[in-house]
Order: C-alpha cells, then structure tokens, then sequence
C-alpha cells in the first residue's frame, strides 16, 4: 500500500466551530482497453485506456460540521439512499486511516447526475470520484485551518477513487488516462492512473462519444460479479496476455494518430469484453439484439463512407459510438436517420472528450 498518502494524512484535532461544504462534478469515462478482472484491493488484472467524458457527470456536495463520532448521511437526487450511503460509510470505515478527520465530523452527502435516470450509465466512476474528490478537499481545508496549504493532488485522488471503484481511478484526468502497470508508460501503476493527455495526437482530443441507449434498465449481472466470475474463466491468461499487448499497439496508434488500428483494437475489446461474459460460467449476456443491428449498421457505414467511426461497448447492452469532431455533421446525421431506430424510445446522448474534475462553488 502506498503509505506516503498514509504518512501525509490529516492526523490532528478538527478546531471546534470547523463547518462547511464542498463540492465536486466529476464525469463518467468509457474505456478503450477494458479493465476485466481484478486482484486483492481492487488491483486490475490487466491495465486499461479511457476516454474522460464530459457531460455525463456526477455532482456531489458534502456540508461538515465538527462533532464527536461520525455521523453520516447521503441523499441521491433529493432522497435518501441508505444503499448507496452504504457503500460509502465501508469505504470511510475502511480507510479511516487514511483520513482519520472523518471520525470528528458529521457529514451531509448530496449527490445527483447530469445524465438521465435508468439511461444504463454506469455513475459509480463518476459518484465515487466526485465523492473522493470531496473528501480530499476537507482535508484541504483542515491544513488551511492550521496555516499549511496543500494542492489537489490528482494521483492521490484517482488512487482513492480506485479504492471505491476500480474505474473512477481514470476518472479524475482531462482526456484520457490510462490505469494499470505496463512496461511501455512511464510511472503507470496498479494502484492509480496516470493521465495520457501530453501523450495523445490532438485528432484524440476531439473525440465524440455518442451514447445509443438501446436499454436503460438496470443490468442483470453487476460488474462486481461479473469481474470475480473471471476468476474461473477458461480464457482468463490469454485475455490478460492479450489486454496487455492491446495497451502497447493502442498507445502507439494513440501518440501518432493512426486511427485504423485505434478502430481495430477499440472494437476488438468491446467485443471481447461480451465474449468473456459468454463464455464465464455461469454465462450471460447483456448485449440486446439492438446491440448487435447497431454494430452492424456501423460498419456498414464505415465501409460505405470512409468515415473512421466505431464502437465501443461498457459491460451492457448501449453503444458508444466513437469519431473525431471533423466528422460530426455526416455522423449525426447517420444517428438521426438510421442508428436512432435502434435506440430505446431514440434516446441517445451526445457526449465527448472531456476536460475531468471540476471544483463546485
Ligand atoms: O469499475 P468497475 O468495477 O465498475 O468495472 C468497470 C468495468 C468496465 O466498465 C466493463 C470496463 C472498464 O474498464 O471501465
């Protein structure tokens, strides 16, 4: 475990009258090379690629105020939520060592989504990156109160959100990230991500993510499950060896801009994600048969115009659908007449390469 976070920790006494609140958006982010499988504390099996997005985003404010324990609770869009809420006072008593100020203080979570409910967006990237980011910037204000300021530390942030779900670790770097040890970056570790942004060719920055939803229905299998059901995969030493090959040949094709083989490899992990869903026992399936109209619509398109868009999949049944900006106007037109028939009640979300975390006044 990285014990300079541990070292560096908040340790004193809360001042009495310390009060506030802070607030963090933090978004969504869709990965290129898939994290699938992981080891001991939330540790990938194989290292991942992302694109940050933009507009699909969680916000999320925490008022604090001194007392003698803590005392917690999380709202969700107005209400209540005693499962989500749950899942964050484990973390807290988890790592309570790590910000060991949280037993000295009351804390008033209020958490909503700019993208639509049951749109089938997974929000814990964003939730639990927005929430770290929150709690981080407490830990700010308590070094302030005592003269000593200290920055917002992105790598401490993104190891945190990796504590509370695996892919919010990327989630806290404009444009892309890349989370998981590999021989070929510099400094990237299993136990944070590391931003890409300086390594991409700029076509990457302009990247549109159009997301069809061809169901927002919660999933039948979640990626908890689905990750520890890798455990038994026949198939699970060659998806690794395979992942880790995908992230040399995908940042290479990145940093020169060579869209072919960014197409080839993002569409090979999309479906070999599904493939190891298939093939896990016992096995599943989340994509619908729309799913599949839609891939085939897009590389017809593709074939037919030369336009280098293509896909992705998240552990679900929606398509994200990927191309530079240059090529909005023939894309979206392509959505509005063919691709959005396939969508649930034509429902899709215009999203794109984003600029990661934002401080909340
Ligand atoms: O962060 P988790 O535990 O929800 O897992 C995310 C897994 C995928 O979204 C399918 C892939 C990824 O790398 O984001």
């Amino acid at each position: 475990m990285e014990n300079k976070w541990l070292s560096a920790a908040f340790k004193g006494e809360v001042p009495s009258g310390f009060q506030g609140k802070v607030g963090w958006q933090s978004p969504s982010n869709i990965a290129l090379v898939k994290y699938w499988g992981k080891k001991g504390k939330q540790i990938p099996q194989n290292p991942s690629i992302s694109f940050t997005l933009s507009e699909c985003c969680s916000e999320t404010f925490i008022s604090f105020e001194k007392a003698d324990r803590l005392d917690f609770r999380f709202f969700f869009e107005g209400k209540e939520n005693p499962a989500f809420g749950a899942k964050i006072e484990k973390f807290l008593i988890d790592y309570q060592a790590f910000f060991p100020f949280i037993n000295q203080l009351s804390l008033t979570i209020e958490s909503r989504n700019t993208f639509p409910h049951s749109s089938g967006i997974a929000s814990s990237a964003s939730s639990m990156s927005a929430f770290v980011m929150g709690l981080i910037e407490i830990e700010r204000s308590l070094s302030l109160s005592k003269g000593r300021p200290v920055n917002m530390d992105l790598k401490k942030a993104s190891y945190f959100s990796r504590l509370a779900s695996g892919s919010a670790a990327r989630s806290v770097y404009p444009k892309m990230a890349l989370w998981g040890a590999t021989d070929c970056y510099k400094d990237s570790s299993d136990e944070y991500a590391v931003s890409l942004a300086d390594d991409i060719h700029p076509v990457f920055k302009t990247y549109r993510d159009s997301i069809l939803i061809v169901s927002g229905e919660q999933k039948s299998v979640s990626s908890r499950a689905g990750h520890a059901l890798m455990e038994g995969n026949p198939y699970a030493s060659a998806r690794y060896a395979k992942a880790n090959d995908n992230i040399k040949t995908l940042l290479a094709a990145l940093k020169s801009g060579d869209l072919d083989t960014f197409i080839n490899i993002t569409e090979s992990e999309a479906l070999q994600l599904h493939a190891l869903m298939m093939c896990s026992s016992p096995s599943y399936i989340l994509m619908k048969p729309n799913t599949l109209s839609l891939i085939n619509e897009i590389r017809e398109f593709r074939q037919e115009t030369k336009i280098p868009l293509c896909f992705t999949l998240d552990a679900g049944p929606n398509v994200h659908l990927l191309y530079p900006e240059s090529e909005a106007e023939k894309v979206e037109y392509c959505i509005k007449n063919v691709l959005v028939k396939y969508c649930d009640q034509g429902r899709w979300i215009a999203d794109h390469v984003g600029e990661g975390p934002k401080k909340l006044q």
